[in-house]
């Protein structure tokens, strides 16, 4: 059964509108990469998935109930979103901040399975060395896995995450990418937006190509096609393949018209 069923959204900032009859299912265990110029609308889609943004026209629905029926204690419990990465957010350990991952479950003070779950995330995710610094102290890899580690408390059916490879170096953007991957394998559905199409390509298992608030592209490494790429972004590409391989090599960006 579908996990969220978009179903004909559409969302305007103020008049402008921004997601333009947008519909999609996503499935238990996808990893989806949401990609997308600058602008098209993939932050705002996911905060429509989230609930932070009721749309305009349609709906969204959670495991076949729509979101607007969901408590935000509920809605916490099924999908946890990591926004793009924050510079300087309030002071916070590492544990502290994943503990607060699991607020949606607590009553008024942790409980020990509570405890349980964080200290398990932080082994899991290697954290166990900075447990204890503070957040605002860390790389932007360890920061990135802080947040994930976060989203994980929740104990989540959906993870969404907005651009959680951006200012990654290489190690940590596959690092993330493949923790990303393993925690689809165990039926949590992954939602990325990513500007990195060679690194979608290599880890997704599906795509929602947004360009200017529509759903101009949806399915596996087949919509990665020149013209598609040139339309899209305004840039010359090619496109090299082998047996399970697909890279695009940027050329030269063209005109505006
Ligand atoms: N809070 C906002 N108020 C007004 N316009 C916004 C707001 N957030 C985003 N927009 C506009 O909506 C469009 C889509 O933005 P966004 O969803 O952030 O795109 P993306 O994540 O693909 O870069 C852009 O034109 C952006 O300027
Ligand atoms: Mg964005």
């Amino acid at each position: 059964m579908e996990m969220i069923d978009i179903k004909n959204i559409t969302f305007a900032y103020n008049g402008k509108p921004v997601l333009k009859d947008v519909s999609e299912s996503i499935y238990p265990g996808e990893f989806i990469g949401i990609i997308g110029p600058n602008g098209s609308g993939k932050t705002t889609l996911m905060r429509c998935m989230n609930g932070i943004l009721s749309p305009g026209q349609g709906k969204v629905e959670l495991e076949g109930k729509d979101l607007a029926r969901f408590s935000s204690n509920q809605l916490a419990r099924k999908i946890a979103y990591v926004p793009q990465i924050l510079t300087n957010v309030f002071p916070s350990t590492v544990f502290d901040t994943i503990l607060m991952g699991r607020k949606p479950h607590l009553g008024w003070a942790p409980t020990k399975k509570d405890l349980e779950i964080t200290a398990e995330i932080i082994e899991k995710l290697d954290l166990a060395d900075i447990a204890i610094k503070d957040i605002n102290k860390l790389s932007g890899g360890q920061r990135q896995r802080v947040f994930i580690g976060r989203a994980l408390a929740q104990e989540p059916k959906v993870i969404l995450l907005d651009e959680p490879t951006a200012n990654l170096d290489l190690h940590h953007q596959h690092e993330v990418m493949r923790l990303l991957k393993d925690l689809s394998r165990k039926e949590i559905s992954i939602v990325v937006s990513i500007h990195d199409l060679n690194l979608a390509m290599q880890y997704c298992s599906r795509f929602l190509l947004i360009h200017e608030g529509k759903l101009e592209a949806r399915g596996g490494l087949e919509i990665f096609r020149p013209e598609i790429l040139e339309k899209v972004y305004k840039v010359k590409v090619e496109i090299f393949e082998n047996k399970d391989h697909k890279y695009i090599i940027p050329l030269k960006p063209l005109s505006y018209d």
